[in-house]
C-alpha cells in the first residue's frame, strides 16, 4: 500500500425488521415504561446502530438473537436503556416552576418551619442540569436567610446520564438561561478555546445526591413524606396514562403533606386520582 492508498469508508447499513422492533420494544416498554409505537422503529434503529457496531454485530437479529436467547439482556441491558432514553434537558428549563419555587414555595417553608433541611428530588434528572438549577436557587436564598440547609438528589435510569451529571461539565449553551449574576458565581470556564465548556463550582456539585432510579420499579428506597419539592419533568410524557397514574401515586408517597409537585409544561396529571391539588400551571401541592 502507498500513502496515497485508497481510504475505505466503512458504512453501517444494518436494518431493524419489525419481529426484532416489536421483541425490542417490548424489553423498552416493560423495563423503563417508554412507550414504543411502531413509529418509533427508525428512532431506535438510529440510536442502537453505534451500538451494534461497538459491539461487532453485523445486524439486528444477531443482537436481538443475542438479547432474547443468548441471555444477552443482564449484561446488554443497562447499555440499551442507555441507548435508548431522551435525556434533553436545559439549566432553567420551563423558567416559571423556578420563579414559583423562589417566590411561592420557599417563602411558605421559612426556615423556623423547618426541623430538617429543604429536600428536593429530581426524579428523571438526566444529565443534571434541573438539580443543579435547584442547588444554586437554595445556595442563593441560604445566603440571605441564615439557619436554611437543604438536601436534592437526583435520580435517573440512564447510567451515562448519572456519570455526565457528577462531572457537571458542559457546553457554554447550556446556561444560557441562567441569569448573568449567577453565572458567574456557580460556573467554572474551561480555558480551551478550541472546545469550551463550563463546569458548575465544587460547592454547587457537593450540594447534590446523584443515584440510580428506575420509575417502573414497585417501590422506591426512599423514606415516606421524605421530600418538600419533587421534580418530575419531562419524563411522564413518555409513558402510558395508566403508567403515568401508578408513578405519579408512588411519587406521591414521597412527597410530605404540603409539599409541592412538579411536571413537565406538557404533562397533564388532570383527572387522575391523586392527592394533589393543582396550584399553577403544571405545579401541584399534596393535601
Ligand atoms: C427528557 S429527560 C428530562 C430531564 C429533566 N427532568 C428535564 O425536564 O429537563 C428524561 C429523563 O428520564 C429518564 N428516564 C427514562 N425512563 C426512566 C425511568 N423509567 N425511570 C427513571 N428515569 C427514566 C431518561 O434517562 C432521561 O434522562
Amino acid at each position: 500500500m502507498t500513502a496515497t492508498a485508497q481510504r475505505v469508508e466503512w458504512t453501517y447499513t444494518a436494518n431493524l425488521n419489525e419481529r426484532d422492533f416489536a421483541r425490542l420494544a417490548e424489553f423498552i416498554e416493560q423495563s423503563c415504561g417508554i412507550k414504543m409505537p411502531p413509529a418509533k422503529r427508525c428512532l431506535v434503529e438510529g440510536r442502537l446502530r453505534k451500538r451494534l457496531r461497538d459491539l461487532g454485530m453485523d445486524s439486528f437479529s444477531d443482537y436481538c438473537h443475542y438479547l432474547f436467547e443468548q441471555g444477552g439482556l443482564i449484561e446488554e441491558g443497562v447499555y440499551l436503556i442507555d441507548a435508548i432514553t431522551t435525556n434533553k434537558t436545559d439549566f432553567f428549563r420551563e423558567p416559571k416552576h423556578f420563579a414559583h419555587l423562589i417566590e411561592t414555595v420557599l417563602p411558605a417553608f421559612h426556615p423556623h418551619r423547618l426541623e430538617h433541611p429543604f429536600r428536593v428530588w429530581c426524579a428523571a434528572s438526566s444529565i443534571g442540569a434541573e438539580a443543579y438549577t435547584v442547588a444554586i436557587i437554595l445556595d442563593d436564598y441560604a445566603r440571605s436567610s441564615r439557619s436554611f440547609t437543604f438536601e436534592i438528589v437526583g435520580t435517573d435510569i440512564c447510567t451515562e446520564v448519572l456519570e455526565q451529571s457528577r462531572d457537571a461539565i458542559y457546553p457554554p449553551t447550556m446556561i444560557e438561561m441562567v441569569p448573568h449574576k449567577w453565572r458567574h458565581r456557580y460556573f467554572l470556564r474551561s480555558i480551551d478555546t478550541q472546545k469550551p465548556t463550563i463546569r458548575v463550582c465544587p460547592e454547587i456539585r457537593n450540594a447534590v445526591q446523584f443515584g440510580y432510579l428506575n420509575l417502573m420499579d414497585d417501590r422506591y428506597p426512599i423514606e415516606a413524606e421524605y421530600f418538600d419539592v419533587v421534580f418530575c419533568r419531562n419524563i411522564l410524557i413518555y409513558f402510558d396514562r395508566p403508567t403515568q397514574e401508578i408513578v405519579l401515586k408512588k411519587i406521591c408517597r414521597h412527597l410530605r403533606p404540603g409539599g409541592f409537585l412538579y411536571i413537565g409544561h406538557g404533562e397533564s396529571a388532570t383527572g387522575m386520582s391523586l392527592p394533589l391539588t393543582s396550584v399553577a400551571p403544571s405545579v401541584f401541592r399534596k393535601g
